[in-house]
């Protein structure tokens, strides 16, 4: 059996429509699946909403619904917008589904039977926009504000169920010094460190069922009690594998691919997953995920994304950049604009000289002069090879060190990396073009064999240009792919097929038509 991959998203809140900041992470998350089943690898894909917590009674409470209806309605959104881009996830978790909600009850069930959680009682600041609980320091250094969205934060005292946090925080703490690769990147890693060595206290697990009109999970023990939703949403990751067992037709169907291989998340949210999420799983004796990654924050246009502002990337504007370039260049963009973990800035005119620098004249280029030549000068015949010179050596080992790199690269996420290595080859054929003159050689007969090793060569290139880049442009891979006679990706091992030489001589290519055209 091939080696399995579990990946997820964090599952967005259906207080609000999605945004370019959730097409980034499902996006980067659609890439990470795609490259590991190409290479071969069992893979599982979870996106999904998070349905419960005060920010969305109150969304539902401004629009006139109920929670439910409001969920069910933006739901919809999501679905739509994972569509629009071309994600291959393998379930989609809701929340407020039963598959869901009956598990995260068996789960408080067994922290009850260890002694994990207890009644007393929270007195304390709460960011509702974010559903996270504030200290005294850091809610009198923001002015009593929410950091994120400026919103007023809100004072909390009632009855609490707590989880023993502080009890786990000493092994916590160790487990992310022995396992570097566990919180990335390294900066993420520091941050959560010096805070936990600060120390934590025990963690407020519930909420007063009436202050959220009963949305929620309640307590079984104590249905007073409704499950705090960062601890319910948490779970989603674990209750969409059908665990724990509670008896249902759902029970462990997908339990073999628990851990996690990645969990991608914004920086936003990485203390819930690095602190909170580990020592829930340590304290029911379930194995950890084997990588949290936070990636960074986009801006747009400079400034931080506002709908006042008139910047904000919206599913409209999504929708719009998809049709005007394509969902394969937006896709492309977002994962080679900015280093994975960094901050970066959406700019369309970035997008504009990125596009037409390495996609226009790059990669699109190098298809067309590589498929019109060989229908010109050959009939559409791919043309035999000749042993590799010295003026093939730096296509062929660009080429090669894809080979060799690739996987590793994709398993530290380093996505701009990898596009990097792709534009390598791709600037080394069409230096190559260049260099060797093609068109020039084809006015003389005694050039022939010459000149077909020239073009076979690039055909090679474009080749294993397309097979590399597939995770990240899958629309316009395979009609590359079909161009140069090759019915897309598979079967065999991605490894194998991009290999020196695979494309065989007599292959018949295509006229493309440009994948990239020019923009005016
Ligand atoms: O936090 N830049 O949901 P959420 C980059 N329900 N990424 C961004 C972004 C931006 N400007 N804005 C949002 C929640 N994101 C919880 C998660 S998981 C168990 C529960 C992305 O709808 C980024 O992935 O607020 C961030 O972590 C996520 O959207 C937050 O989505
Ligand atoms: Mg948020």
């Amino acid at each position: 059996m091939s080696e399995k991959f579990y990946i997820t998203t964090p599952i967005y809140y259906v207080n609000d429509a999605p945004h370019i900041g959730h097409a980034y992470t499902t996006i980067a998350a659609d890439v990470l699946a795609r490259f590991f089943r190409v290479v071969g690898r069992d893979v599982r894909f979870l996106t999904g909403t998070d349905e419960h917590g005060v920010k969305i009674v109150k969304a539902a409470q401004e629009n006139n619904l109920s929670p439910q209806e409001m969920a069910d309605s933006v739901v919809v959104h999501f679905k739509e917008m994972w569509k629009t881009l071309n994600i291959s996830n393998d379930d989609f978790i809701r929340t407020s589904q039963d598959r869901h909600k009956n598990r995260v009850g068996r789960i408080v069930e067994l922290l009850l039977e260890r002694d994990e959680i207890y009644l007393g009682s929270y007195e304390g600041w709460y960011d509702e926009g974010q559903e996270e609980f504030v200290t005294d320091s850091v809610a009198r250094a923001n002015d009593f504000k929410s950091a994120i969205n400026e919103q007023p934060l809100v004072r909390y005292s009632e009855p609490s169920y707590f989880f023993r946090l502080s009890k786990w925080a000493p092994k916590l703490i160790e487990y992310i010094e022995a396992n570097p690769g566990f919180v990335m990147p390294e900066l993420r890693r520091n941050e959560v460190l010096s805070r936990l060595r600060g120390g934590v206290d025990d963690l407020s697990f519930s909420r007063l069922a009436e202050k959220l009109g009963g949305w929620g999970v309640r307590l079984p023990n104590d249905p007073e009690h409704t499950v705090y939703v960062w601890i319910d949403a948490l779970f989603n990751y674990l209750t969409a594998t059908g665990l724990p067992e509670i008896g249902d037709e759902h029970d462990n169907r997908f339990g073999r691919y628990w851990p996690a291989d990645v969990h991608l998340i914004g920086k936003d949210i990485l203390w819930f997953h690095a602190v909170y999420w580990p020592c829930l799983l340590m304290a029911l004796d379930f194995p950890l995920p084997k990588r949290v990654f936070a990636h960074g924050w986009w801006t747009s246009e400079g400034r931080k994304m506002s709908k006042s502002l008139g910047n904000f990337i919206s599913a409209e504007t999504i929708t719009e950049l998809c049709k005007e370039y394509s969902r394969d260049v937006l896709r492309y963009f977002l994962l080679r604009e900015i280093a994975f973990g960094s901050d970066g800035d959406f700019s369309r005119n970035s997008f504009r000289e990125r596009y037409h620098a390495e996609l226009a004249n790059g990669v699109g280029n190098l298809l067309s002069r590589t498929t019109n030549m060989i229908n010109r000068y050959f009939n559409g015949e791919l043309p035999a090879a000749e042993k590799p010179g010295p003026e093939e050596q730096p296509v062929i080992e660009a080429a090669a060190n894809l080979s060799k790199n690739a996987v590793s690269i994709m398993e530290r996420l380093a996505f701009q990396e990898y596009l990097e290595a792709v534009q390598q080859l791709v600037n080394a054929t069409n230096k190559y073009i260049e260099v060797t003159e093609p068109f020039k050689l084809a006015r003389d007969d005694s050039q022939r064999a010459r000149l077909g090793a020239i073009l076979n060569t690039c055909a090679q290139a474009t080749r294993i240009t397309f097979e590399w880049l597939y995770p990240y442009m899958p629309e316009s891979a395979v009609l590359g792919l079909a161009a140069l006679g090759l019915g897309g990706p598979g079967p065999g091992s991605l490894l194998e097929r991009t290999a020196w030489g695979k494309l065989p001589a007599g292959t018949a290519i295509k006229k493309a038509s440009p994948l990239y055209p020019r923009k005016e």
